[in-house]
């Protein structure tokens, strides 16, 4: 019993699933009238391009579907696929290549359709001894004299510093002031000294300048130390300096500056005022707006310091994520200015995260060489990738950063990358659409934001959704289409003044389209009896020649139903003796009941033959099946642990019957007894065995011997209340009668008598026999001695010690009986 519940709750739970399957489905690929909208709508929606298939029947659906609905060729969404086609392992830096490879692999190629995803695995590994770049920018300004001498004095240390960071470093020097024009810096007679501004008329320092690039990138560190040296320093009026002029063609003046390709690249701006930007240099005049170029002269002079404008920050920014460099602003001031100069580089440094780090110099410089080894460490360990993806290309980076998340995470970027250790990145493409200039290949790249020119190459080959309409797979004039048209992936392109699914509307044979729309029309009468039109098939389908085809999940003449739930893949499960679809319900039809009208609404089944109570009373019927109280069980509930089951009772007369009949002869109500109220007879058999059954009657009957004995039965009913009563034939074992027990009783006392009087016969006998052979023995021991018990002979005889002379013996034996003798 327990069995069929099983049974029935685990059928409930796969046909919920299969709705459910069906339903999504059914949005999935809603029916999408062209080949192109249904392949693009979904991954999973495939397109029937059988001619020979129903053109009722939607052609938009997945496989297993349009399989069932009978299509014999369908357009698949090919799979799409990755192909690597580099896939170097990654290494640290190599002295004797001059190269080192981070990013693996670096190149993919992937072949996918309009909305699909592809996913891939990308790796990235800091290398070891990755060349650095470094150079150092600083502001010259009066205030900062004392800095410069210090970056001299600490030369050799850098050098150390350096070496402890990366075999291969080059370390260059310049130097920056403002433009040099009203209102930033002094002009006239005070141009020649401006350091007379500060105060200071004992030096004479040099006149304000913007940039100057004083030490190309360079492995000798004494000759950057005499270019430090050397620099001189200048003032100017504000405390905003022309910083951005300098750090702009430090950035663009590749060559000049001596940038190398493959090159981890920083700028240490140290400085300790604030900084002008675009839009400022109109206070000077200078409105051009700075264009990116290289502008230096033989000496390393910037020279379009008064041509144009400072560069803007969103300007800066682009060029340093270009050209791979990162800026560290190493900032300085006094107790007074700290707080701001503070405030205003961490939100400069904010706004250009990823390539701009923030370290405040010692009042005194002492820090330089910590400041340095710092900066270069903190961008060690940022990893972070972009990508110059187009538009119609949607990227999504993924990872776990090593080991530190438990589970991936949606960002591009590490915080605390060490070098050596592998960062794995999952990334997922999505071709969001075709690329607008109509091209199927594109490529793009994937890099890193702070190293080298190294990158992922990415081509994307967006495939044609629909073949068949670019193929020339389509049929003139095919008899698909009535001869009126064109047949395309599957479906009709009719000739002017056709229409149809097929072409089949001659259009000239009415009177106008509008005749024909309104037959794809719902009528609907108000209160008032006044008859309107509903949209056209509801809006959920398409009107052809007068006629609606619905959308899927639409059904009816307008596609004013929805279509009906499907039970084992058939609507309303497909029996339509039990169910019908009216207009998007499944009804049953009578004497069925159910969601899935696969249940009987008669009672019958669960009523016992010998009652006339469902489920015998100790249960409820529920879709012709007892569901029985705790306690019962049975077919019925007519069984229960403690009382005779009233069914075993119910059948005892028929099979009482059976038995006389096979024992005198003499039932003679057979029929009347083995049927059941409403007439039906049962059916019964004599069997071996019936221990497969779980019920067993037992029923007490009297031989014609007189002799009770217990027979075993067992009963079935089928759907149709008909009994099959199962006897088990086993010859009844024959009791003794009174009679032969008293025979034997006799005869066994007879048998008990004789056998005692044998028995003690025996004993006599075995007793006379022993006693004779005593006697026998006795009688021979006395024929042998002769000897009478009081008889005792008068001779003696001794035995002579051995110590004794046998003389002396004889003596006195002689004397003794001459003793004797008298
Ligand atoms: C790329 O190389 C790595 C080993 O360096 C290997 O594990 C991986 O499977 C390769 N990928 C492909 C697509 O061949
Ligand atoms: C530094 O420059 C000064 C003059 O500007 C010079 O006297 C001195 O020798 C230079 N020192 C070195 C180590 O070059
Ligand atoms: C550096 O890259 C540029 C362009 O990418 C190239 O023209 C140049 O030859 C490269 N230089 C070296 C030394 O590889
Ligand atoms: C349309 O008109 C043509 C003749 O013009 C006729 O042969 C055809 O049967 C008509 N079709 C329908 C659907 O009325
Ligand atoms: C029925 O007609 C009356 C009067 O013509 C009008 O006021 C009412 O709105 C109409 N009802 C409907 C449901 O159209
Ligand atoms: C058949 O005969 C036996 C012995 O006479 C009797 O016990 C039994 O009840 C009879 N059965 C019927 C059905 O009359």
């Amino acid at each position: 019993m327990w069995k069929t519940g099983t049974t029935i709750v685990l059928l409930t739970v796969i046909s919920l699933f299969e709705v459910v399957v069906v339903n999504a489905e059914g949005e999935l690929c809603l029916l999408y009238e062209s080949c192109g909208k249904c392949l693009t709508a979904d991954p999973i929606c495939s397109w029937c391009i059988d001619p020979n298939y129903d053109m009722q029947k939607p052609r938009c659906g997945t496989k297993t579907r349009l399989t069932a609905l009978n299509c014999k060729e369908i357009y698949e969404n090919t799979p799409k696929h990755i192909e690597v086609t580099q896939n170097d392992t990654t290494h640290d830096f190599a002295k004797d290549s001059l190269d080192a490879v981070q990013i693996q692999p670096q190149k993919v190629k992937i072949t996918m359709k309009r909305g699909q995803t592809q996913k891939f695995e990308m790796k990235f590994r800091p290398a070891k001894n990755y060349p650095l770049d470094l150079y150092y920018l600083m502001d010259l300004t009066w205030s900062m004299q004392e800095h410069k001498e210090m970056l001299f004095r600490v030369g050799n240390d850098l050098a150390l510093t350096l070496e402890k960071l990366t075999e291969n470093y080059l370390i260059g020097f310049g130097s920056f002031v403002d433009k040099p024009s009203m209102p930033f810096a002094p002009m006239g007679k005070e141009m020649n000294n401006p350091c007379a501004l500060a105060g200071d008329h004992s030096h004479v320092c040099e006149k304000t300048y913007g940039f100057r690039h004083h030490q190309l990138l360079t492995s000798n560190v004494k000759e950057f130390k005499e270019k430090v040296n050397a620099s001189t320093v200048s003032a100017n009026y504000d405390n905003l300096e022309g910083g951005l002029d300098a750090l702009m063609q430090t950035i663009v003046c590749q060559e000049r500056i001596g940038w190398r390709n493959q090159s981890r690249k920083i700028v240490i701006l140290a400085t300790d005022g604030l900084i002008h930007f675009a839009g400022d240099g109109l206070l000077a005049g200078v409105v051009k707006k700075n264009d990116k170029q290289c502008y230096l002269d033989e000496n390393g002079d910037y020279l379009a310091s008064l041509d144009m404008d400072y560069p803007s920050l969103e300007e800066i920014y682009r060029e340093l994520l270009k050209r791979k460099i990162n800026v560290y602003f190493a900032i300085r001031g006094s107790e007074y200015t700290m707080t701001k100069m503070k405030h205003y580089y961490e939100q400069l440094h904010k706004l250009t995260e990823e390539i701009s780090e923030l370290g405040v110099i010692e009042q005194d410089s002492s820090n330089i060489l910590q400041m340095v080894s710092d900066g270069y460490k903190e961008f060690v360990k940022k990893i972070q990738f972009f990508d110059n993806a187009p538009p119609n290309i949607q990227i999504k980076y993924e990872t776990r950063c090593g080991k530190e998340f438990f589970s991936l995470r949606e960002q591009s970027k590490c915080e605390n990358a060490e070098m050596g250790e592998e960062y794995e990145f999952t990334i997922s493409l999505t071709a969001l659409d075709y690329p607008a200039d109509g091209a199927r290949q594109q490529t793009f790249r994937i890099e890193e934001t702070s190293t080298s020119s190294e990158y992922m190459e990415v081509e994307v080959n967006i495939e044609d959704d629909c073949p068949c309409l670019v193929g020339s797979d389509a049929q003139e004039n095919s008899a698909t289409c009535n001869l009126h048209g064109k047949l395309v992936c599957g479906m009709c392109l009719c000739d002017g003044g056709f229409s149809g699914r097929s072409c089949e509307c001659d259009l000239l044979n009415y009177s106008s389209s509008k005749e024909l729309d309104q037959r794809c029309r719902l009528p609907t009468t108000d209160g008032n009896g006044t008859v309107s039109l509903g949209p056209i098939c509801s809006d959920r389908g398409e009107c052809s020649c007068g006629q609606c085809y619905c959308n899927f999940g639409f059904s009816g003449e307008f596609c004013d139903c929805y279509e009906c739930p499907y039970y084992q893949g058939k609507p309303c499960g497909g029996n339509s003796e039990r169910a019908f679809c009216d207009c998007g319900e499944c009804k049953c039809h009578d004497g069925w009941t159910g969601e899935k009208c696969d249940c009987a609404t008669s009672t019958a089944p669960c009523i016992a033959p010998n009652s006339d109570k469902e489920c015998s009373g100790h249960g409820a019927c529920d879709c012709g099946q007892c569901r029985c109280a705790s306690n019962f069980y049975g077919t019925f509930c007519e069984m229960t642990s403690t009382a005779i089951n009233a069914l075993c009772l119910y059948y005892e007369p028929c099979v009482n019957c059976l038995l006389d009949r096979n024992e005198f002869k003499n039932c003679s109500d057979l029929d009347e007894r083995c049927m059941a109220k409403d007439g039906t007879k049962f059916y019964y058999e004599f069997v071996d065995d019936i221990s497969d059954s779980k019920i067993q009657c037992v029923t007490r009957f009297t031989t014609s011997e007189g002799v009770q004995c217990d027979k075993k039965f067992t009963y079935q009913i089928n759907e149709q209340s008909e009994s099959f009563l199962r006897i088990l034939s086993a010859e009844c074992k024959k009791g003794l009668t009174v009679a032969s027990v008293f025979a034997i009783t006799i005869i066994t006392t007879l048998l008990l008598g004789i056998l005692l009087i044998l028995l003690i016969k025996l004993v006599n006998y075995t007793r006379d026999r022993r006693e004779f052979a005593r006697f026998e023995e006795e009688k021979n021991k006395t024929n042998y001695s002769m000897q009478s018990p009081i008889y005792n002979s008068p001779i003696r005889s001794y035995q002579m010690p051995p110590e004794l002379s046998s003389s002396s013996f004889e003596v006195n034996r002689l004397s003794a009986m001459s003793t004797k003798s008298n």
